[in-house]
């Protein structure tokens, strides 16, 4: 019994050890998804703008639906101190910061629909949607 209890306290930490070794590394993390998730906004508004094939857009939209229910799993204890511009709102409002990433989530699944539907008029909108979700999450959830 103490034996098979030290021998899974070895496997925790081994595997604690691990995850830190692989450099995983939050802030990190989702700077560089928010970085695709720019370029892949700005590819839509540039499909958008040039009167382009909406129907390709289905799969960014599916994308961001998908990010916004991730995202805020990137932002675990600790990670405020850092080169970091997350606002300290989101660990004291962390339900608000949930809310404000499922919106976006909402926003993408709107624009997945439009697109697959290869509704040009309801695509502007839905972008119109995603772009409001990224401006007010920011306003109260990113430091400037
Ligand atoms: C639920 C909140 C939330 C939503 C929605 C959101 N962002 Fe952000 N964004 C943040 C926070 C918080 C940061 C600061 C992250 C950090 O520095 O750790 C940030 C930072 C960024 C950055 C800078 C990343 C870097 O390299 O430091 C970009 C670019 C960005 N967001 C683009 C967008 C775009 C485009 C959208 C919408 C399509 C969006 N964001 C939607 C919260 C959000």
């Amino acid at each position: 019994m103490t034996r098979k209890l030290a021998l899974v306290t070895v496997l925790v930490l081994a595997a604690c050890g691990a995850a830190s070794a692989q450099g995983i590394d939050p802030i990190q993390t989702r700077q560089a998804g928010l970085g695709l998730l720019s370029g892949t906004f700005g590819g839509v508004r540039a499909v958008v703008a040039a009167n382009g094939d909406v129907k390709t857009l289905e799969g960014a939209g599916k994308a961001i639906e998908r990010w916004g229910k991730v995202f805020p799993t990137l932002f675990p204890a600790g990670s405020d101190k850092g080169a970091t511009k997350a606002a300290p709102a989101i660990w004291s409002d962390m339900a608000g910061f949930q809310k404000a990433s499922m919106a976006l989530s909402t926003a993408g699944g709107v624009l997945a629909a439009a697109a697959k539907a290869g509704d040009a008029a309801a695509v502007v909108i839905a972008v119109k949607g995603v772009g409001d979700a990224c401006g007010a999450c920011h306003n109260a959830y990113r430091l400037k």
